[in-house]
């Protein structure tokens, strides 16, 4: 192997696995002797950006090999690097912790947000090893794997039933303040764009009698296929807008349809969308060539000639914007429309690479918007809506003044 083929595959390894916190002369020298078998061996173990490292300079290895070595066992990739978990004792320090520091005080999210983020990142943080803390805050940079899981957190006390879209902020006021103190912790801000969700930080993720059949998260009969949220232009692209949201963050409150079965969020990597596409899809698809629809849930303007696929400038990872759903990507030209049909049809291939997370009660989902698409599956939620499904989603970015803010002075995080 030539030598700077080399030198550019232990560079590789050695930030992988600084990031994983093994030992890089370990690595480095299972790289030095390695065989296509012992990678195999390997491969359900490690991280996938060192498995990636490993293989990337294997030229034996076709894609489709790859992509299987990178599966675990079960056909899944091995996620438990991306969960933090806690323990009993942890989980009651923190529920003593939010509880006496919220007090008694009136509350409503969208006044309180950064008092709540305050105090539910000390009561969390106080529970974090120094690795779980560095796991946060590469998330929050945009590196690493593109999801975060946070759970074993106190459920919400006297949870009451799911609402049809707002309700009193103050009955989930401790699920909001470790929801936002996570957030805080990966460096994050929260976000609400006038366009959605009337522009309050909060949305209430559930089933409204109104809306059961819409292609939104306040339906369930229809799917939601994998696709961005908002998916306008990128943070920090220098657009005239406000941007995407770069994070959603999930916390779990009722988490069953009318059965009793869970209903799972799953998450598609954009570098597993990448590294299965043909060289000709990948490049029309970084073509300004098409046109980004609103979804159902907001009342933004298309915006047009835009590219879908593009590298961040900064972390030099893939970012994509994108809705498998016919109406919401539109090619403006014969090739783009080509390529919006095959990318579907790609995606829709990539079932056994999306990862499953069931937000329950006591857990926090965060992923980076720009770096996987998400979908949710049509479920029944049921007669009575007030035990349905029920989530609290809140929007994040890197940094408030990206976007163009209605009230930079007292609301600065309601963006246009
Ligand atoms: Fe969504």
């Amino acid at each position: 192997m030539p030598s700077n083929v080399k030198s550019q595959c232990t560079d590789k390894l050695t930030h992988a696995a600084r990031r994983e916190n093994v030992s890089v002369r370990r690595f480095c020298d299972n790289f030095a002797t390695t065989t296509p078998f012992q990678v195999r061996q390997h491969a359900a173990k490690i991280h996938s950006a060192l498995a990636k490292a490993f293989l990337f300079f294997h030229s034996e290895f076709e894609k489709g090999n790859v992509m299987k070595l990178l599966n675990c066992q079960d056909g899944r990739r091995d996620i438990a690097d991306q969960v933090i978990r806690f323990g009993a004792v942890a989980r009651e320090q923190i529920r003593v912790d939010v509880q006496t520091l919220i007090g008694r005080s009136s509350y409503q999210v969208d006044a309180d947000a950064a008092t709540m983020a305050d105090i539910g990142a000390a009561a969390i943080g106080k529970q974090l090893l120094q690795h779980e803390r560095m796991k946060l805050a590469e998330f929050g940079m945009g590196l690493g794997e593109p999801f975060i899981v946070i759970e074993g957190l106190p459920e919400q006390a006297d949870l009451p039933p799911t609402p049809q879209m707002f309700h009193d902020d103050a009955v989930v006021q401790s699920t909001d303040c470790q929801l936002l103190g996570a957030m805080r912790l990966a460096g994050l801000h929260p976000v609400a764009y006038t366009s959605e969700n009337y522009g309050r930080l909060m949305r209430n993720v559930a089933p409204a009698a109104t809306a059961l059949n819409a292609v939104s998260s306040h339906g369930s009969k229809e799917p939601l296929e994998f696709h961005t949220d908002n998916g306008y232009e990128f943070e920090g692209s220098g657009c005239v807008c406000s941007p995407s949201p770069q994070y959603l963050w999930f916390a779990g409150l009722r988490n069953q349809d009318a059965n009793g079965n869970p209903v799972p969020t799953e998450v598609l990597r954009v570098s597993d969308i990448v590294d299965q596409a043909s060289t000709t899809l990948l490049t029309t698809i970084q073509q300004p060539i098409f046109r980004i629809m609103p979804g159902q849930s907001n009342s933004r303007a298309p915006i047009d000639h835009v590219p879908l696929l593009e590298r961040n400038p900064v972390t030099g990872e893939w970012r994509l914007r994108f809705n498998c759903n016919g109406s919401q990507t539109v090619g403006l030209t014969r090739d783009a429309k080509h390529a919006t049909k095959e990318l579907i049809e790609q995606i829709d291939s990539m079932e056994e690479l999306a990862v499953s997370i069931v937000v329950a009660p006591g857990r926090l989902l965060g992923f980076d918007n720009y770096r996987v698409l998400h979908r949710r599956s049509s479920f029944e939620p049921g007669e009575d809506l007030s035990q349905a499904r029920w989530l609290r989603r809140c929007f994040a970015c890197r940094d408030l003044r990206n976007g163009q803010r209605i009230d930079p002075r007292h609301r600065p995080y309601v963006w246009k």
